[in-house]
């Protein structure tokens, strides 16, 4: 049974009011709402258990690793990894992107090239270009086409020898996007020795992820977009490529041993894992897998579609509207400008008067803006917890926007 009112009393933020008005909060995609459930997590934490993991001999220390730990195991489930040991906390997708670009270095060489698409976010644009300074390696970009869609024609030419790496989102944040990484990932096999990076910041929120079935090098996303604090992330990658490859940040925790005369570096996951980690958040990401275990991939996946569905249809009704992507595949996300009025901040400005929570500008995806000759757009983002009245609320303030800027 998905009961949508005893969800939302689970979140005790979305019974707020902002300006006056009832909390609609439709910026998911920036970050979600946490569930008291995860709130409690991190509470009980601090107060009951808080001590640094690994190192300590002590009971809390050794209940506070255990409990990691635990967390580590449920995020393998969750993503279907094969060992719990290729899972690794990290602080968000931008610093897995950024640790897989830099143990990548001594693998690239000049004129090597890194396929990326035209629907990254920035961190899976500027750690590749990074990379590409370090190495003298290149970077190819699929090109999409007025509907946002990768033109995979571009990419079945860009294949080649030269491919050392491929980086894609599952799912775009801009415009919510869904790109077919099934046949990337496929094709990638097929034709090259690559290694396959996909991004999964704004699919792991919705999607049933399962790393072995999608057989990607490298996984990463963040857990504050999935019910979880800030400051927690995943990267998941395959045991064989990790243990070959060379650690990212020297430090405590990482180390076998350490002289002067040299260091050996500690197995997975903590060679990747190098000072003290964000306790307390590695295990409510825990607490956030098993909330969303608890609602259920169908159900969270089926009502976020059909939120998206009835947005679409609503907002579209409007004359003088324009959705970027609305023919393409997508989740979760609803991305529009109103024609005639420049600037989308002035309608975010609007709503947020109206207690609706949007986000406003680039999405830090400037490469999609430019194709489409815009500044910025609305981007009105979805969970579990969003209600169909809360989508007539924004429809009801994009109508007010309108007539106040037209
Ligand atoms: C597709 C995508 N990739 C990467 C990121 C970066 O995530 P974070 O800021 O949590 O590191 C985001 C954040 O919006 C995103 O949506």
């Amino acid at each position: 049974m998905f009961d949508i009112q005893e969800i939302r009393s689970q979140f005790s933020i979305l019974d707020r009011d902002v300006n006056g008005k009832p909390l609609v909060y439709l910026d998911n995609a920036a970050t979600s709402q946490k569930p008291n459930s995860v709130l409690d997590v991190c509470h009980a934490y601090y107060t009951e258990l808080n001590a640094n993991v690994h190192r300590g001999i002590h009971t809390l220390s050794q209940l506070a690793t255990e409990e990691m730990e635990l967390s580590r195991r449920k995020i393998q489930k969750f993503i279907n990894a094969e060992h719990d040991f290729e899972v690794i906390f990290t602080k968000g997708t931008t610093e897995g992107l950024n640790l897989i670009a830099y143990i990548l270095t001594q693998k690239l060489q000049k004129d090597d090239e890194i396929i990326i698409s035209y629907l990254e976010h920035h961190s899976n644009i500027v750690p590749w270009q990074m990379l590409c300074e370090r190495t003298g390696a290149k970077l190819r970009v699929i090109p999409i086409d007025e509907n946002g869609i990768l033109q995979m024609d571009h990419f079945d030419r860009f294949l080649s020898e030269k491919t050392k790496v491929v980086s894609v989102n599952q799912v775009s944040n801009a415009l919510g996007i869904v790109n077919p990484i099934e046949e990337i990932i496929a094709k990638t096999r097929k034709n090259t020795d690559a290694y396959i990076v996909i991004d999964g910041a704004q699919s792991a929120p919705h999607f049933n992820i399962d790393v072995q079935k999608m057989n990607c090098d490298f996984f990463v996303f963040s857990g504050h977009k999935m019910y979880a604090p800030m400051g927690t992330g995943i990267l998941y990658g395959k045991r064989e490529i990790l243990e070959a490859l060379p650690p990212f940040h020297g430090g405590g925790e990482m180390i076998a041993t350490c002289s002067f005369e040299g260091t050996t570096y500690a197995g997975l996951p903590f060679k990747y894992e190098a000072g003290t980690p964000n306790v307390g958040g590695n295990i409510a990401l825990g607490a956030a897998v098993d909330f969303m275990n608890r609602v259920g991939h169908a159900h969270i996946q089926n009502h976020e579609n059909a939120l998206l569905e009835y947005a679409q249809r609503q907002l579209l009704e409007l004359e003088g509207i324009k959705i970027y992507g609305e023919k393409a595949k997508r989740t979760g996300v609803v991305s529009f400008n109103l024609e005639g009025v420049g600037i989308a901040s002035d309608v975010g400005m609007i709503l947020d008067k109206m207690g609706i929570a949007v986000r406003t500008g680039h999405h830090c995806t400037q490469p999609i803006m430019n194709f489409f000759n815009i500044a910025g757009t609305v981007r009105a983002s979805f969970a579990v917890y969003n209600t169909f009245e809360e989508i007539d609320i924004l429809v009801e303030g994009v109508k007010k926007a309108q007539r106040m800027l037209s």
